[in-house]
């Protein structure tokens, strides 16, 4: 493993809408810094360099790698992991159905998927399948859940139109 910078810096974001105060190094991910700092394990650290999603979280909005973006760059901001998706004990629409679709074998991949799911079905409710499967391109299934998890999120995207 590489040498942390040893130089330290304060950073404030926002993490499923409460604030953190923390110290990081020059050269520490976002990735490193949810994970070790603040304990938001469902951020993953797969390749760790760009290539397989796992490490999927949402920054003012947009899916993003959070081993490539460094702590001191998300400095300000708002960021939403999978913790933030359930609320008052229930699970989110997406998370619902990834279970009931059986799109989950290891789970490895599964929080990148649903934080990329949740990013388009925010900005475009309601997506065809081609915009899908681009959303979804930079997440990788190791298990080839791929068909299951397009079903999954189609079924969210079925059950917010029906409630328009
Ligand atoms: S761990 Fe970030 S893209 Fe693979
Ligand atoms: S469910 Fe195993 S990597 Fe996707």
């Amino acid at each position: 493993m590489k040498p942390k910078s040893s130089k330290i810096y304060p950073i404030s974001i926002s993490v499923n809408n409460v604030a953190y105060a923390i110290d990081v190094s020059a050269d520490e991910t976002l990735l490193e810094a949810l994970r070790n700092r603040l304990n938001f394990t469902s951020v993953k650290r797969g390749c760790d360099s760009g290539e397989c999603g796992t490490c999927t979280v949402i920054v003012e909005g947009k899916a993003v790698y959070s081993c490539l973006l460094l702590a001191v760059e998300a400095d300000g901001k708002r960021i939403l992991t999978l913790e933030g998706l359930s609320s008052d004990g229930e699970l989110h629409p997406l998370q619902r159905a990834f279970l009931d679709h059986g799109a989950i074998q290891c789970g490895f991949c599964t929080p990148g998927m649903i934080m990329s799911a949740k990013a388009l079905l925010d900005e475009n409710p309601n997506p065809t399948a081609n915009e899908m499967r681009e959303a979804l391109q930079g997440n990788l299934c190791r298990c080839g859940s791929y068909v299951k998890i397009l079903e999954a999120i189609k079924s969210v995207k079925q059950e917010s139109r029906t409630r328009k």
